[in-house]
């Protein structure tokens, strides 16, 4: 369906057109006085100059041309020359009616449907999970939700990091804790044991104790880059060793995920890209994109608008050895040949822009990727605690992903339990529902450049804009559906949506209209936190209108059953935005 703005406008330059002035300054917009309008057009002041006319004659003009036509319940010219829209209510009602009969509420797949790869989650095998992790994985299933609802082909790579020196320090650890096991042995030539070494939990152990041991030992510090080296050329046994630290990583890793709702498509990984390395080096060398700088080999990326230096993006170090770069490239060139996508988002801290314009600059600069590909960073700022600083734990360690939605959902439970009859049961799973929703909605409310404050007592307030507060919305929509459904004389078949009777109501209504625009600005602004704006703006209005007007009450049957035909929509378009977000409702709280 075409977005009710766009109707509007296009009736108001077809104004501007018959009036003899140019079409494209009937452009509507939103009323910045919603005390005065719904809409208002600002074309006349902009037309003032091109006729040398008083812009209020210009509006008059428009307005006389336009008046007659039904969508408008009111439409005038007011000084200094703004055109001031008031919708009928007719018009609206039938616009919703429209949504309510179409399957994703009329909103159009976008015209163009690409191909886009969304890189997010980012986790490094073996190492813990930190805030940051956990952000880019809330961000980036959002917008593969919202980019896959808008018809757009999306896959989602979780990118692990599982080729870096982490890989190296357990497997050096592991060594002088354990020497005698067959990993170890240069000569062994029989199959490695199928059952890995250890568990998750010594996994976990192991690696914060190499890191801390590495920072202090320079002997440790150098073995674990040995084998970091060794690993990376081939040797059978470490890399048997990491097979396993890779199978029990991965298998914890999607436990946490699934427990917040996170699904990637792929789960490639660094080392997927290191067979690509060589070539690509070959060829950004032959091509004469890479020279040689201080011993390392290297490519300038640097622009002469930049504002800041852009330093050149190292391939390879003086030692041969590769990078982060080196790796994002050779990815690039997997990528392109796996999936020749339309775009890239990249979902990451933004303390790593650099590195991506590096990235980017070359991979575009060198022709890894075709010019017409779309590289994206979607840079997110970082999860602070109350102190404002990075959040920790308690007792001051980096929060792991599972405690914190403990935390957060033990929280919940507490308040659910303080003041409401509930099952146990039912109130432990109500809690976890309402607690994602608290987590994710309290992440994905803040511009995702913004730090934020991670702040438990806030994300679970019931009121005010946050998740659970919209919830508690659709819960109360479903109560009052479940009230309506056991009334005995009630219409039979869906009621229809009627042309608003009260000031709320319509407000409500025009509200509801405006889905399809909320999750496109999203989606081309990369910026689900609109989303979660619009469903805080709809709750208001929904609220508003519940205070104010009697449902459950109406005389009126067939008006009974028009608000109860509306409250399905404002759940659906609600329930349809939360499931974008990566959430979803209980049926009461
Ligand atoms: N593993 C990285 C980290 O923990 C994030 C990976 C982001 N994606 C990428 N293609 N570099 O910082």
């Amino acid at each position: 369906m075409k977005k009710l703005i766009d109707l509007i406008t296009e009736i108001t330059e077809q104004g501007f057109a018959d009036c003899g002035y140019e079409r494209n300054l009937g452009k509507v917009t939103l009323s910045n006085r919603p005390d005065l309008c719904e809409y208002q057009c600002n074309g006349a002041m902009a037309g003032a100059k091109l006729y040398k006319k008083a812009p209020i004659m210009i509006a008059g003009d428009v307005v006389g041309q336009i008046s007659g036509n039904e969508v408008f319940e009111e439409v005038t010219a007011v000084n200094p020359g703004f055109i001031n829209i008031k919708l009928s209510g007719g018009f609206v009602s039938k616009y919703l009616e429209q949504m309510d009969n179409e399957e994703k509420l009329g909103i159009c797949p976008e015209e163009k449907q690409e191909t886009i790869i969304i890189d997010y989650g980012g986790p490094n095998v073996a190492k813990p999970l930190h805030v940051g992790h956990l952000r880019s994985a809330i961000i980036g299933e959002s917008m593969k939700r919202l980019s896959r609802f808008l018809g757009h082909k999306v896959i989602g790579d979780v990118h692990l990091g599982d080729w870096g020196l982490q890989m190296g320090l357990i497997i050096e650890e592991l060594k002088e804790r354990q020497p005698e096991l067959p990993y170890f042995k240069e000569d062994y030539k029989g199959e490695y044991p199928a059952e890995a070494p250890f568990t998750i939990g010594e996994l976990e152990e192991i690696y914060p104790a190499a890191s801390a041991k590495s920072k202090v030992d320079e002997v440790f510090a150098k073995k674990a880059h040995d084998a970091t080296f060794k690993l990376q050329n081939g040797n059978r046994g470490y890399l048997a060793l990491w097979n396993h630290i890779l199978n029990v990583s991965v298998a914890d890793l999607k436990k946490n995920y699934e427990k917040l709702g996170v699904t990637f498509d792929i789960w490639k990984k660094e080392s997927d890209a290191q067979g690509y390395i060589p070539d690509m080096v070959e060829q950004m060398k032959t091509e004469g994109f890479a020279h040689e700088s201080q011993g390392a080999l290297v490519v300038d990326v640097a622009e002469e608008t930049d504002a800041k230096e852009v330093p050149p993006c190292i391939l390879l170090k003086s030692d041969g050895a590769t990078l982060y770069s080196t790796t994002d490239l050779a990815t690039l060139v997997e990528r392109e040949k796996l999936f020749a996508p339309d775009r890239i988002l990249y979902v990451v801290d933004k303390r790593q822009s650099l590195h991506f314009t590096q990235v980017f600059r070359c991979a575009k600069k060198t022709g890894i990727v075709r010019p017409e590909v779309k590289l994206d960073f979607l840079g997110f700022g970082t999860m602070n605690g109350r102190d404002g600083k990075p959040f920790k734990t308690r007792d001051g360690g980096i929060m792991r992903l599972e405690y914190l939605i403990r935390e957060i959902s033990d929280a919940v439970y507490e308040k659910i339990m303080e003041n409401r009859s509930m099952g146990e049961d039912e109130a432990k799973e109500t809690a976890k529902m309402i607690g994602l929703a608290a987590l994710k909605y309290g992440d994905l409310s803040n511009q995702a450049a913004k730090d934020y404050i991670f702040d438990v007592d806030r994300f679970i307030s019931f009121e005010g804009d946050t998740g659970p507060y919209i919830l508690y919305t659709i819960v109360r929509i479903k109560s009052i559906q479940a009230k309506y459904e056991e009334l005995e004389d009630k219409p039979t078949g869906k009621g229809r949506i009627l042309p608003a009777l009260s000031e709320s109501e319509k407000a409500l209504q025009l509200m509801v209209s405006r889905v399809q625009d909320a999750l496109l600005s999203a989606f081309v602004e990369q910026a689900p936190h609109k989303i979660c704006q619009y469903i805080y703006e709809l709750s208001n209005a929904f609220n508003r209108f519940y205070h104010e007007t009697k449902i459950m009450a109406e005389e009126d049957k067939e008006r009974q059953a028009a608000y109860i035909c509306l409250l399905g929509l404002v759940r659906r378009v609600l329930e349809t935005c939360i499931g974008l977000l990566g959430f979803e409702a209980p049926d009461r709280m």
